[in-house]
């Protein structure tokens, strides 16, 4: 049942051309292929085997002769003429009840597909690997008005359309979307001159909401065109919204189907926050045309070369249209919120895994967000004109093909001459590096000496040594950069730099911009983290400098009982006055550690996280510091202010959230009558919302929770926001009975994913309501991960990570959480995909 890398190899036959028929029908669905098939000559002999789940096999014929394959749960196996065939087969599927959401299913009327990344075996018998590429034709027949597939339209009827894509594809990559859908048309002239009509595809009633992703898509293929010379290669570019959807979105050639709430965005109804994720998933799928699409993976280990890479690539397009140094910052705190967990936990995994269960399981924090720091670090090592070439040799060198990590790292190698066999380990190391400093200081020089320490994971007890790219720069006693931003090269265990000609000892700024996804050991001086918070060059070193000393405050608190550190306060006052700075930057910098991170770090210091005693410190510095700042809060919300029409752009959203933070500060010292004020003159949802989180946290919401669902009982996603608010603000000590009493209420469908995630999700993420020391937090997930398996195990299987942690926690809750694996684990016919997870877990 578990598959290996080093397994690997190629399928025996090269498909020439797809021809599909789709007869759509809710219960019994038939789909005709006709499907060339040539001997690979360079494949090992093997038995003709397609992939096929939950198809039903009408008929089948090889060069127009019936034919009788062994039917198996997971395919089928045929006799086949020695040279080139025509293989064709009829099949029925259901599409209306397939819940799992993986194939060919129904969402509120309509037919969508999600292939990625073995699910088009669910629709009918084929070669279901990313290696096998091929061009497909496809004929829909359905009395719907909307028929769209991959590609070209080539014809269309009465009940019926055509579409053809001239680009050789994996299975995966095929789309089917039918429904009565409205669009937001645009069209987009590439460089080379050629128009392209771009649609968005909606449900009738969200016409007014594809704005702004149209804006995003255009955005991005002009970034593509300007930053890579990669040009759209086909006549229509499409994006379909769906209600349900296991994930984000799906880059399908030309057919991009999307999470609603990944692309559907009015100012009335998405946060500023909403608007920036749009428009970086738009860019992301686009990005995937060529990096994921023309260039595809050679089988699923791989999945990070497409996936690193394009996220990469997305991060680079929001940090050239907006705020970098925000982004940047964001994005690591994400990292450490997200990836750090996962790769110090029982779930760890290479960026490339090596061995699997089910493929599904591993879109995981360290393939996407790792393996886009891996780049990241690459492109730091080589420098910025050598990564542009790289990058033009890999599209160059390997357009059209089913590519390998081997294949990438070689093309950095020729562009640049560089050896990277060390770096690889990148690939194949899980865990996160540890690196410790010490600094040296004689006569002028200043010597710095790491030492950088994998600690084992699942499977990997010795780990060597990693290349390590460490960005420092030296700061003079008076604040200047006495050395300006140097790339060290760590590639050994303990290694020392110097740095030589100096007139007085520095200040050192190590790590800045994030070079490495590693974890920086250094006790350094309170005065020096503020030092460096008052004077560092590198914003987002200067926000580290005072996330660390926020967090060492806040342990202090937990562990020993310590008052706020009123001179990390006052130190943060003086930046937070400072005009100069970006709104944006200084909400990011007023705000603290999530309870989650200050667990993670406890456990990393050898501390039991307690919950409990996480959350009161925060509650009480978040106290202390709203009445520390209460003499400039009236400033500060005044430079807040945005006095222009609504705009959800770089500018207006840091204001916004530097007034959302103020109006928290404020709530602490008002009992919410300036949050109330706010929500009732909110002409936009994220003042709105940031109101009405304020409001809740007072335990001041009643009113406002009730006018709030009337508004908006009839915008599903606005009503996700309103369960998932409720339970993510909520007093933890009442969290899971306000969990529980959400799944009763009317509006709670969940079998939509969205719904689902928003109770059941931002319960487990808020973190001293879900570890409850009665466990009922424990429990109430675990009852509806048992309901939702058999209808989705995507879903329910993503969800059981919630529970990786539990080996941290004190031994009360250890146990409480053990039992509710275990009662997970034992249930009759658990899905593949969530036993995998939990056996991990509990492993
Ligand atoms: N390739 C998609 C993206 O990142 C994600 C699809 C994930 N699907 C899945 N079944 N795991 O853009
Ligand atoms: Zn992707």
């Amino acid at each position: 049942q578990t598959v290996y890398l080093s397994d690997y190899k190629p399928f025996g036959w090269r498909v020439e051309d797809v021809s599909l028929t789709f007869r759509l029908a809710p219960e019994a669905t038939r789909i005709l292929s006709r499907i060339r098939f040539a001997p690979d000559p360079a494949a090992p002999a093997q038995d003709f085997f397609l992939h096929g789940e939950d198809v039903s096999l009408i008929r089948a014929t090889i060069d127009g002769a019936e034919v009788t394959p062994e039917i198996t749960p997971q395919g089928l196996r045929c006799a086949v003429p020695e040279g080139a065939f025509t293989w064709e087969a009829e099949v029925e599927i259901a599409p209306a009840s397939n819940t799992a959401l993986e194939g060919l299913y129904m969402s509120g009327g309509m037919y969508c597909t999600q292939c990625e990344a073995e699910g088009f075996r669910k629709i009918t018998y084929y070669p279901d690997r990313p290696d096998v590429m091929a061009t497909f034709s496809v004929r829909i027949e359905s009395d719907l008005p909307v028929l769209l597939s991959n590609g070209n339209p080539t014809g269309s009827g009465d009940g019926w359309a055509e579409w053809h894509d001239p680009w050789p594809k994996p299975a995966y990559l095929f789309a089917l979307v039918t429904g009565d859908l409205r669009n937001h048309p645009d069209t987009f002239t590439t460089r080379s001159g050629k128009e392209v009509a771009l649609n968005i595809w909606v449900r009738p009633g969200d016409e007014g909401k594809c704005a702004w992703g149209m804006e995003a898509l255009k955005k991005s293929m002009t970034w593509d065109e300007e930053v890579h010379g990669r040009e759209y290669d086909l006549d229509v570019f499409n994006i379909v919204a769906v209600d349900d959807f296991n994930m984000g979105a799906m880059e399908n050639k030309g057919l991009n189907i999307f999470n609603s709430a990944a692309v559907l965005a009015s100012p009335e109804t998405a946060t500023d926050a909403n608007f920036e994720r749009i428009e970086s998933i738009i860019a992301h799928e686009y990005f995937h045309n060529w990096t994921g699409n023309r260039i595809t993976c050679r089988d699923w280990f791989q999945l990070c070369l497409k996936e690193g890479l394009t996220v990469f690539r997305d991060q680079q397009f929001t940090s050239d249209l907006r705020s970098a140094a925000v982004k940047r910052i964001e994005d690591v705190a994400q990292l450490r919120a997200r990836q750090f967990p996962e790769d110090q936990g029982p779930l760890a995994h290479p960026v490339r895994p090596e061995s699997f269960q089910e493929i599904n399981n591993f879109y995981t924090a360290t393939v996407y967000e790792k393996g886009a720091e891996v780049i990241g670090m690459l492109k730091r090592l080589v420098g910025d004109e050598a990564y542009a070439k790289a990058l033009d040799l890999y599209f160059d060198r390997h357009d059209g093909d089913a590519a390998t990590i081997e294949d990438w790292l070689r093309v950095f190698e020729d562009a640049t001459g560089r050896d990277l066999s060390q770096f690889k380990r990148w690939y194949s190391q899980a865990g996160t590096p540890r690196l410790s400093v010490e600094e040296a200081w004689d006569d002028g020089t200043y010597t710095l000496t790491f030492t950088q320490v994998t600690p084992p994971t699942p499977g990997q007890p010795d780990k060597a040594p990693q290349v390590i790219p460490i960005a420092v720069g030296l700061l003079s006693p008076n604040g200047d950069e006495a050395v300006p931003t140097r790339m060290l090269e760590m590639t050994e265990g303990k290694q020392s730099f110097a740095f030589e000609g100096l007139s007085a000892r520095p200040v050192p700024s190590i790590l800045r911009g994030f070079s490495a996804p590693v974890v920086l050991e250094r006790d350094v001086p309170a005065e020096e983290r503020a030092f460096l918070l008052a004077h560092d060059a590198d914003p987002f070193n200067r926000w580290d400098s005072s996330r660390s000393l926020a967090r060492e405050a806040l342990i202090a608190m937990i562990r020993d009982g310590a008052e706020p550190d009123a001179t990390w306060i006052d130190a943060l006052g003086r930046v937070l006055r400072d005009e100069t700075l970006d709104p944006a930057f200084r909400a990011l910098m007023l705000g603290l550690p999530t309870q989650a991170e200050l667990a993670q770090v406890l456990h990393e210091k050898g501390v039991t996280p307690d919950p409990d005693a996480i959350c009161n410190s925060t509650e009480a510095m978040a106290d202390a510091m709203a009445k520390r700042f209460e003499p400039m809060l009236d400033d500060l919300a005044a430079q807040a202010q945005v006095d222009a029409p609504y705009a959800p752009d770089a500018e207006q959203s840091g204001k916004r959230s530097l007034g959302g933070a103020v109006l928290a500060l404020r709530t602490r010292l008002d009992g919410g009558a300036a949050a109330r004020a706010q929500f009732a003159a909110a002409d936009n949802m994220t003042l709105q919302l940031s109101a009405l989180t304020c409001l809740i946290r007072a335990g001041e919401a009643r009113a406002e929770l009730d006018a709030f669902h009337d508004q908006w009982q009839g915008d599903r996603l606005v009503m996700d926001k309103w369960f998932g608010l409720q339970i993510a603000a909520a007093d933890p000590a009442e969290a899971p009975d306000r969990a529980k009493a959400l799944t009763q209420h009317p509006a709670f469908d969940w079998k939509n994913p969205n719904r689902f995630r928003a109770v059941l999700g931002a319960l487990a993420m808020n973190h001293a309501g879900f570890h409850h020391k009665t466990g009922a937090g424990y429990r109430l997930l675990a009852d509806w991960l048992l309901r939702l398996d058999p209808l989705n195990p995507q879903t329910t299987a993503r969800m059981c990570s919630a529970f990786q942690t539990w080996r941290r926690y004190d031994t009360g809750r250890q146990a409480m959480m053990k039992e509710q694996l275990e009662r997970i684990a034992a249930k009759d016919g658990l899905s593949r995909d969530t036993s995998e997870m939990v056996g991990r877990i509990l492993s």
